[in-house]
């Protein structure tokens, strides 16, 4: 007898294997529910695959978004411990690894994470060898760098999501502080993301209009209006989330998205993203960090050659020894 699907429809031709867009996201807590939710729901991907080591927990959250794919638009959903789950993915987004305790820097997490990552980027090269990798996992400039080592792929195609966060919360600030749109205030943090991130107050601008020809303090600690509060209250901006929710995840989980979608409709939109810094502004060291990247379907093809003061310049050069100074304790 013939089932129903049978009766009602008829395989004229086969299904192509993957939709062209996949995105894989491993580790599933806070931060990767929060990228696998924010690209679903921005109709970004039309293929989510999660990947942890935690069956149970994967089967939840599988279930649940599949729940809501009536509201969605038609998604394939996939979720499990098996790499091979993950096979054709343009982007992966690896979240995998432990977070920031109360108090603990993101330095303090480098080695527990890279071992993690050794167990991980061999496997997601190994099944979507064209992928590019979008490391979330923390510290992000350097888990960049091991996950480039790690993975064999061209540096163009490993990417962190580095600044692009640091950017944002400094575009709110800057919102609040004058009462304008964030989309309309434009200002980049570069560097590390973390405590020696480096504001380019040099640029910090509306419509054109830098905040340092109306003020020539600004960014600097002889500032009346101490605009350089902005970027302590960027820095300590996850230390104070993670303090009030025990973790961060939306903001992150956006910021992934958007840059995701940068790649998979090939914008070449600029994005502050962590990439191989070696040569830019006269550094020395093999590390990555974050500076304003093109970004579209092959990765970062372009940086962007920011006029920097001498003073944010030294300042990018001492976040590029700090890396440095951590990288050569690795053990991989
Ligand atoms: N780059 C950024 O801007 C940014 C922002 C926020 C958080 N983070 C970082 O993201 C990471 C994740 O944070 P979180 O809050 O989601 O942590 P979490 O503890 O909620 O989730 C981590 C997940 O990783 C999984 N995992 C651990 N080891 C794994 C392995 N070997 N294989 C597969 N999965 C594994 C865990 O099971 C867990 O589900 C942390 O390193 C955190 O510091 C980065």
């Amino acid at each position: 007898m013939s089932s129903t699907k049978d009766s009602l429809v008829r395989e004229v031709a086969e299904k192509l294997p993957s939709s062209g867009n996949k995105i894989t996201v491993v580790g599933i807590g806070a931060v990767g529910m929060a990228c696998a939710f924010s690209v679903l729901t921005q109709n970004v991907s039309s293929e989510v695959c999660l990947i942890d080591c935690i069956p149970d927990k994967l089967a939840g959250e599988l279930m649940d978004l599949q729940h809501g794919s009536n509201f969605l638009k038609n998604p394939k959903l996939s979720a499990g411990t098996d790499y091979s789950l993950t096979v054709g993915s343009r982007i992966c987004i690896v979240t995998a690894g432990a977070r920031q305790r109360e108090g603990e820097s993101r330095l303090d997490l480098v080695q527990r994470n890279t071992d993690i990552l050794k167990g991980i980027i061999p496997k997601l090269v190994q099944y979507s060898p064209n992928t590019i990798l979008l490391m979330v996992a923390n510290p992000v400039d350097i888990m960049t760098y091991v996950a480039w080592k790690l993975s064999g792929l061209p540096k163009n195609r490993v990417i962190g999501s580095g600044t692009n966060l640091d950017s944002s919360r400094f575009r709110f600030l800057m919102s609040q502080k004058l009462d304008l749109a964030p989309t309309s205030c434009h200002g980049w943090i570069i560097g590390e993301h973390g405590d020696s991130s480096v504001p380019v107050w040099s640029g910090v601008n509306i419509a054109g209009v830098r905040l340092r020809e109306i003020n020539p303090a600004v960014g600097t600690p002889e500032d009346p209006e101490k605009w350089n509060e902005l970027h302590k209250m960027v820095v300590d901006s996850a230390y104070e989330v993670i303090k009030l929710k025990g973790y961060t995840s939306w903001a992150i989980g956006l910021s992934c998205a958007d840059l995701a979608s940068a790649i998979l409709r090939n914008e070449s939109s600029v994005h502050a993203v962590s990439t191989s810094v070696i040569g830019e502004h006269s550094i020395d060291k093999d590390v990555f960090l974050s500076l304003p990247c093109v970004l579209n379907a092959n990765g970062v093809t372009h940086i962007v050659k920011q006029i920097l003061t001498p003073t944010e310049i030294s300042q990018l050069h001492k976040s590029a020894n700090l890396m440095h100074e951590v990288q050569t304790g690795l053990k991989f």
